[in-house]
C-alpha cells in the first residue's frame, strides 16, 4: 500500500469517527512526524474506543448488589496449621511450581520519580531500590527453597529499556539473569473529554500503559506464559512494584492457597481508615470483586457493622496468586476498561503545545482484579498490615517514601526484639536488615546486631 492510499483510507476513517481535528493538526507537522502519526493511527481500533466511551456511565457500581465476602484470618489458624501451610508453600517453591510477576508498567506519576518506579530508592540506609528489595527477598527465599524462583517483570514501552538497563547495571541484584523474564504490556491512546484522540506536544498520539489488567494477555503475547508452562509452573504470585515490605512469594500464603486450590487467592489487610486509597474486596452480584478506592459508592465506604467496624474492611494490597490454568483460560478474555480523567500535556488543533492545569484527558485502564468475578471461588486471606504493606505512592505524607521507611524500621526493630536481642543492645536510630539475611525475621538470633544492620 503506498502512502497516498494509506492517507485516503486513514482520512476516511478519521472523518467517520469524528477525528477530523487530526487532519488539521497533520497540516502543521513535518513529513516525518506525519508519517509516524499515520503509522500509529493504523493500529487504532476506533470501534473499541467508541464502545468504551459509550459504556462509561453504565459501569457505575450499584450499592445494593454489594455484600461482604467470606475470608480466612491467618491468626485464626493454629500454630500447627500455620507451619503446615508454610511447609507446603516451601515444597511448591522447591518443586519449581511457583513463578512471580511484578507489574511495573505503571507511570508512577504521583511519586514524580524520573524513571521506572522500581528503580526508586526510598531512602533506606542501604540505598536499595524497590526492585532490589524484591530481588534480594526472592534470592533469600530461592536459597532456602533450593530452587531459583522465576521472576517475570512486566514493563511498558515507556520504561522497558530503562528497566532492563537498571537490572543489567545492578547485575540483577545477584539473581540469575536466566530466571528474569522482561516483557512489555499494551498501551491505549488517551482521549479528550469529547472523545477526540489526544496528541502529545510532539505531535504523536498520547499512548499510555493501559493498566495492570493487561498482564494476562501480555504474558501470553510475549511468550512468558509459554515459558511458565515449559518450566512446570502451576501458580503465579502477583504483586505491585511499590510495596517496600512485600513478602514476595510468601510460602505461607502459597501453602494456604494450594490447600483451598481455588483458581485465585488474594491477601488482604484490615482497612480502618475510610479514606485510605486502597480497593476493597467484596461480593458484587455474588461474585468476588474489588471495588477500586475511587469508585466505591459513598454509602458503602462509610458503612459500619454492629461492632462499629467498617463493613467493607478487606483492603486490597495487590498480592494475589493465580493458578496458571486460570490465566491460560482467560488470557484472551476482554475485561472492562476503567476511565480516569487526568491532566496531560498535549497539542491543540493548530499545532500549539498546551499544558493545562485541569484534567483534560481520559486515560483508559484495565484492572487485574476484574478477573476475580470470573473465578467460581476465591481464597481470601487476611494478613497483618505492619508485616507486609508499606506502599510508596506519593512524594510526601501518606504512602510516601518517608512513611514506608518508618514501617521498615519499625518491623525490623520488632524482628530483633522477637529474636531476643536485649533492649540495651538495640540501636536508638533506624534499623534496616538486609533481605539477604532475613526474609521475614527468621535466623536473626545467631548474629551480632552490628553485623545484621545495613550501613549508611
Ligand atoms: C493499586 C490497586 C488498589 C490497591 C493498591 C495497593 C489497581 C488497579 N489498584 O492501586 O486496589 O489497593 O494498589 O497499593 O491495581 N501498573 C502497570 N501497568 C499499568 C498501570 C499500573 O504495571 O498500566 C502497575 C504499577 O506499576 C504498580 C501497580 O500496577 O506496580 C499498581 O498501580 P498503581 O497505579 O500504583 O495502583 P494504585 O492506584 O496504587
Amino acid at each position: 500500500m503506498d502512502n497516498c492510499n494509506l492517507d485516503c483510507e486513514t482520512k476516511a476513517k478519521l472523518l467517520h469517527y469524528k477525528q477530523e481535528h487530526l487532519l488539521c493538526i497533520m497540516e502543521t507537522l513535518s513529513i516525518n512526524k506525519k508519517n509516524k502519526l499515520m503509522e500509529q493511527l493504523k493500529h487504532i481500533d476506533f470501534e473499541q474506543l467508541m464502545t468504551i466511551l459509550q459504556q462509561k456511565d453504565q459501569q457505575k457500581i450499584q450499592s445494593p448488589n454489594v455484600t461482604p465476602i467470606h475470608y480466612e484470618e491467618w491468626d485464626d489458624y493454629g500454630e500447627k496449621e500455620q507451619d503446615a501451610f508454610t511447609q507446603k508453600g516451601m515444597e511448591l517453591l522447591h518443586n519449581g511450581e511457583i513463578g512471580v510477576i511484578v507489574v511495573a508498567g505503571g507511570q508512577g506519576s504521583r511519586l514524580g520519580h524520573d524513571g521506572p518506579k522500581g528503580t526508586f530508592d526510598i531512602g533506606l540506609p542501604s540505598g536499595k531500590s524497590l526492585f532490589q528489595l524484591q530481588g534480594e527477598r526472592l534470592l533469600n527465599l530461592s536459597t532456602r527453597a533450593g530452587k531459583s524462583i522465576p521472576w517475570y517483570i512486566m514493563t511498558s514501552p515507556e520504561n522497558h529499556k530503562d528497566t532492563l538497563t537498571f537490572f543489567q547495571a545492578s547485575h540483577y541484584f545477584g539473581y540469575p539473569p536466566e530466571d528474569c523474564f522482561f516483557f512489555q504490556q499494551n498501551t491505549m491512546p488517551a482521549l479528550d473529554h469529547e472523545g477526540k484522540l489526544l496528541l502529545s506536544p510532539e505531535g504523536l498520539l498520547q499512548l499510555a500503559p493501559s493498566g495492570n489488567g493487561e498482564c494476562f494477555s501480555s504474558l501470553k503475547r510475549s511468550g512468558a506464559l509459554a515459558d511458565m508452562k515449559k518450566r512446570g509452573i502451576n501458580w503465579l504470585f502477583y504483586c505491585n512494584v511499590d510495596n517496600a515490605l512485600i513478602q514476595i512469594a510468601d510460602p505461607a500464603f502459597i501453602g494456604a492457597a494450594a490447600e483451598y486450590n481455588h483458581p485465585i487467592a488474594t491477601k488482604v489487610i484490615e482497612k480502618t481508615n475510610v479514606d485510605e486509597k486502597i480497593g476493597i474486596l467484596c461480593l458484587n452480584d455474588n461474585r468476588s470483586s474489588v471495588l477500586e478506592y475511587n469508585e466505591i459508592p459513598e454509602d458503602l465506604r462509610n458503612e459500619k457493622d454492629e461492632n462499629g467496624r467498617l463493613r467493607y474492611h478487606l483492603g486490597n494490597i495487590s498480592i494475589h496468586l493465580f493458578r496458571i490454568d486460570f490465566i491460560e483460560e482467560h488470557a484472551d478474555t476482554e475485561i472492562p476498561f476503567h476511565i480516569a480523567s487526568k491532566r496531560m500535556d498535549c497539542m491543540d488543533a493548530e499545532g500549539r503545545s498546551l499544558s493545562p492545569d485541569e484534567p483534560n484527558a481520559y486515560k483508559l485502564e484495565r484492572f487485574i482484579f476484574d478477573f476475580f468475578p470470573l473465578a467460581e471461588q476465591m481464597t481470601v486471606l487476611m494478613g497483618l498490615r505492619n508485616n507486609e504493606f508499606a506502599p510508596v505512592k506519593n512524594k510526601e505524607g501518606e504512602d510516601s517514601p518517608e512513611s514506608a521507611r518508618k514501617l521498615v524500621f519499625k518491623l525490623h526493630r520488632e524482628w530483633l526484639m522477637a529474636a531476643g536481642v536485649p533492649l540495651e543492645k538495640l540501636p536508638a536510630g533506624d534499623i534496616e536488615i538486609s533481605p539477604l539475611l532475613s526474609y521475614g525475621g527468621e535466623g536473626l538470633n545467631s548474629r551480632s546486631v552490628k553485623e545484621l544492620l545495613e550501613k549508611d
